[in-house]
């Protein structure tokens, strides 16, 4: 199993145990989607994620496990566990993608509880936000990071970004492989804006006849490239996790120009269980559940290591 940032490594501590143990990569998946929904110290998913310009929360999810087989929600805002919800689209209904009142109305309809998303210190981030501690406006990323989302410092490097979606990638004791990512997107957005994360091919990709990938950071230019897609396709087409990962953030750097303090990760799993991971720039980091235990660590790549 293989997560991006440290903070997956809660839900992998959660769902190891059953996944090794013959458990079903969906079920894996969802469950570290889950932990970090729940979680109110990760500000970029789930409560406790930080709010759009006008102090609301939205969430977006998606899971996959073929292009035939996948569920998507975007701009949920009554419910808080939306890779379940996504699941729901996936397994109860012919469609792949529910957004805004529709995903929360389909939730209320599958009997998942209404739950507050924003917690005291999202609010308390956007009101400082609003009363000009920002130096940014809502559509840079994160320029002020440092002082609005500053974290403790990591011994493996990483450095907290504005919308760390959570991405999992899992491959069963049956050979079944499954993905999910769940993220409240860009902190301090455009009403109505959607990143990458649950738009399948941008922000998460799987096909058994490829592997599975998943991004996180700036999805809009994981969305200019069909970043998870572009990984899995690469796979397909015989080429190793990192060179696949390679690909699409060499493909990013070329077309988006990205500014030294924007990010992208992304992380990539071969149906035989090879994966890599790598980042525009230092800080990224990935959890890898397997044999030897549940570890984070600094990706293999870091295309501008200066930064
Ligand atoms: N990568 C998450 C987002 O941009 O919303």
């Amino acid at each position: 199993m293989l997560a991006t940032w440290s903070f997956s490594a809660r839900g992998c501590k959660l769902a190891w145990p059953k996944l090794s143990s013959g458990g079903g990569a969906l079920d894996a998946v969802c469950t570290v989607a889950r932990e970090a929904e729940a979680n109110s110290e990760v500000d970029s998913v789930g409560f406790g994620g930080l709010p759009d310009v006008i102090g609301r929360i939205s969430l977006d999810a998606c899971v996959m496990m073929s292009p035939e087989r996948c569920g998507s929600v975007c701009a949920v805002t009554r419910h808080l566990h939306v890779a379940d919800l996504a699941r729901l689209v996936m397994e109860r209904t012919n469609h792949v993608m529910l957004v805004g009142e529709g995903a929360d109305s389909f939730a209320d309809a599958m009997g998942m509880p209404v739950a507050e998303l924003l917690s005291a210190d999202a609010r308390q981030a956007w009101e400082r936000w609003r009363s000009g501690e920002k130096t940014t406006r809502p559509t840079d990323q994160g320029v002020d990071s440092g002082k609005l989302f500053s974290k403790s410092p990591s011994p493996i490097g990483e450095k907290h970004i504005p919308h760390d979606t959570v991405g999992v990638l899992a491959i069963d004791t049956q050979g079944v492989m499954a993905g999910a990512c769940s993220t409240s997107g860009m902190p301090f957005k455009l009403a109505g804006r959607v990143g990458d994360s649950p738009i399948p091919g941008h922000g998460i990709y799987v096909d058994p006849e490829g592997g599975g990938a998943v991004a996180t950071g700036m999805g809009e230019f994981v969305m200019g490239v069909s970043g998870s897609f572009l990984a899995v396709e690469c796979m397909r087409r015989g080429s190793t996790p990192l060179d696949a990962v390679r690909e699409v953030l060499e493909r990013i750097e070329r077309r988006h120009k990205p500014l030294a303090h924007q990010q992208v990760g992304i992380i990539a799993l071969s149906t035989d269980g090879k994966w890599s991971a790598g980042a525009l720039c230092p800080g990224f980091a990935v959890t890898i559940s397997d044999a030897s235990g549940i570890r984070s660590v600094a990706p293999e790549l870091v295309l501008r290591p200066e930064v």
